[in-house]
């Protein structure tokens, strides 16, 4: 049969009707709260929880030997052991209360001496090396360019690769079934009806600027361009370009040579000559072939520039007048000059590399060459 614990019954009961009696039982209890302490050091597992269900089984309001205590055996002690019941439940109370509190904040040391531990850093161990990554070489060279540009006062602005004939083509002079538009062959988007296509240049920045901004106007225009040329050392489907315009009432052919070999001066070494050369874009007139003195023999012929000394930077112009047509511009008192350069190519050159694919393969060991 299996008998009710002690504190559920009364000291009669219990048979304790003496003094002594009543301290054995007290004696009793001290000894069963110790030993369930003792065992708490045992578990291994979480200290805490067990040690709150120690707790609560002893201190606990409701259910805790303490107040059952107070309940079954104070309360309904004779007169002559209420004292010695009462002596000895404080006596109780107090060591379950001390030893409790003592056992909490052990547990709470220990655990923060763990998680100390786990948070020590050695500093004698070797750190995790982080390799940090370099700007790739065309982010690179579009940041010198846009250093110069912005040096003298252009101001950079960027537009959609997803163009509208009109915008690619018509408004820069460019006429369907012009011969111009035969190296532009680009990629049209499947399916729009207005036969968009990607931009094969970022000239249609110029429009689209001069269309929402009244003269003068001095922008760059960096962007990634497409044409459907056959990828092979130099060529690939996507390229990058920098655009440049400048329209004022006052720009004049000076203006536009004197930009362009600051510019030349500033990218190669103030060492570096230019040569405008006669070239034809229906959006420039007249227009012009930059060429600079080859950065490798310096103007005295070599491979590189193929012995003649020079090297083809980019294409240039002084706007014509036809463009202010399509933008509402007055073309009587407006004059300007405009240039798109390819960044690859200027990179390329630049750097002595003979492979557009190195570009774009991302291979570390090429990148990391360029810091
Ligand atoms: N848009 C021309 C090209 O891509 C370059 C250019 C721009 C030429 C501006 C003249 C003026 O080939």
């Amino acid at each position: 049969m299996s008998e009710k614990p002690v504190s559920d019954r009364t000291l009669a009961d219990l048979g304790a009707t003496t003094p002594d009696a009543v301290l054995a039982q007290f004696e009793f209890l001290r000894q069963k709260f110790n030993q369930e302490l003792s065992d708490l050091e045992r578990i291994t597992t979480d200290h805490r929880a067990v040690w709150q269900a120690l707790n609560l089984a002893w201190t606990g309001r409701k259910s805790g030997e303490i107040g059952k205590i107070g309940e079954n055996w104070l309360k309904t002690a004779p007169p002559e052991l209420k004292r010695v019941v009462g002596q000895e439940l404080n006596k109780l109370k107090a060591h379950v209360d001390g030893a409790i509190e003592e056992k909490r904040k052990e547990i709470e040391a220990a655990a923060e001496r763990a998680a100390q531990a786990r948070d020590q850093i050695d500093l004698s161990l070797p750190g995790v090396d982080r390799p940090i990554g370099t700007r790739h070489l065309i982010r690179q060279t579009y940041e010198e360019l846009q250093r110069i540009f912005l040096s003298i006062g252009f101001s950079v602005v960027e537009g959609p690769e997803i163009e509208t004939p009109y915008y690619n083509f018509e408004a820069l002079n460019i006429p369907e079934h012009h011969p111009a538009r035969d190296n532009m062959d680009t990629f049209y988007i499947e399916g729009s009806r207005s036969g968009h296509l990607l931009r094969t240049h970022t000239s249609p920045m110029q429009i689209r600027t001069m269309e929402k901004q009244k003269p003068p106007v001095r922008i760059i225009v960096p962007g990634k361009v497409y044409r459907r040329d056959n990828p092979d050392a130099t060529h690939g489907y996507m390229f990058h370009q920098i655009e440049g315009l400048a329209v004022d009432t006052d720009i004049t052919f000076c203006d536009f040579k004197g930009t362009v070999e600051y510019f030349v001066r500033e990218f190669l070494g103030p060492q570096a000559k230019t040569r405008l050369r006669p070239s034809y874009f229906p959006f420039t007139e007249p227009s012009a072939e930059v060429d600079a003195t080859c950065h490798v023999c310096g103007g005295s012929g070599c491979r590189v520039c193929k012995f003649s000394g020079w090297i083809e930077l980019f294409g240039a112009g002084m706007v014509n007048p036809a463009v202010y047509g399509f933008v509402g511009y007055d073309a009587e008192n407006l004059s300007g000059f405009a240039f798109g350069m390819g960044v690859d190519r200027l990179a390329m050159m630049k750097y002595g590399i003979s492979e557009l694919p190195l570009l774009y393969q991302n291979d570390v060991r090429f990148l990391s060459q360029f810091p």
